[in-house]
């Protein structure tokens, strides 16, 4: 079974068919930008641009920047408030005519991570944290993903820790890696503290530049950059949609347990 894998971001929508067995793209990655303002109808239009370059794919595992819940999108902090409450998986389900699973982008990106990148072989409490417009965090016991934790919104200094630490913070307060590495470090030690993961994976663009910042951290946790980069996001909606299109219980080679994803239909 192929499926195309599809990662909605604040600049971009990529996509490509993805081999969920073996963790990589089946072929070159297909982008648009992000439609602006990002609305529903123009992303699901976005979505099924990349879609349409592709062909011979069964199901489709789409990215969301938010909470989304039975394929229902139930936050939006940093996209268009026309995606609060609305019904992600049937609105593309229906788009593209082929069955559509719905996922947050830091969940799918720690579901690749987890199974084909640095949390590989990891057990006990593993979180993913994505630095980017916002901060995104994905919390695997065990490689079981518990859905949509939305620890980017943690308060911090009563502010939310995403206006603090996120890489955008760091671009547009034009701050030092020292300075933001500060700020970053402050919020790393209070997840910690709440939680006492055993690693933190850290991707979003920046973790390209892992080695400007992360010996700036002082922290108790483990802490690496993800290796999948770019892809992890296309790699992980694709597995999710696998592990949903094999039904409860049902083993997608290579998945791993989701349960943040829907099949299209249940929303
Ligand atoms: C959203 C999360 C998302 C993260 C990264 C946050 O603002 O609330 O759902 O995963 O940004 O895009």
């Amino acid at each position: 079974m192929t499926i195309l894998g599809i990662d909605i971001g604040g600049s971009g929508v990529k996509g490509a068919p993805v081999d969920t067995a073996g963790g990589e793209l089946l072929a070159e990655r297909f982008r648009v930008p992000t439609p602006q303002p990002a609305d529903v109808g123009s992303v699901v239009e976005a979505v099924a641009e990349v879609a349409a370059r592709f062909d011979g794919f069964d199901s489709i595992g789409v990215t969301f920047p938010g909470v989304v819940v039975d394929g229902v999108t139930r936050s939006a902090a940093n996209v268009d408030k026309s995606w609060l409450d609305a019904p992600a998986a049937r609105l593309f389900t229906e788009r593209l005519g082929k069955p559509v699973t719905v996922l947050n982008d830091a969940d799918a990106a720690g579901v690749a991570e987890v199974a084909f990148g640095a949390g590989r072989d990891q057990s006990g409490l593993i979180m993913m944290l994505t630095f980017g417009t916002g901060i995104g965090s994905a919390l695997f016991l065990d490689g079981t993903l518990l859905p949509n934790t939305e620890f980017g919104h943690l308060e911090i200094a009563g502010a939310d820790a995403e206006l603090l630490a996120s890489d955008r913070a760091r671009e547009t307060e034009d701050l030092s890696w020292e300075q933001w590495a500060a700020r970053v470090e402050r919020y790393l030690r209070h997840v910690e503290m709440l939680l006492s993961p055993r690693l933190f994976i850290v991707g979003g663009g920046v973790s390209k530049k892992s080695e400007k910042f992360f010996p700036l951290l002082d922290i108790r946790t483990p802490i690496v950059p993800a290796t999948l980069l770019n892809n992890a996001g296309i790699i992980g909606a694709a597995i999710a949609a696998g592990q949903a299109a094999a039904g409860p219980g049902g083993q997608d080679p290579g998945a791993i347990p989701v349960d943040a994803a829907a099949p299209a239909g249940q929303a």
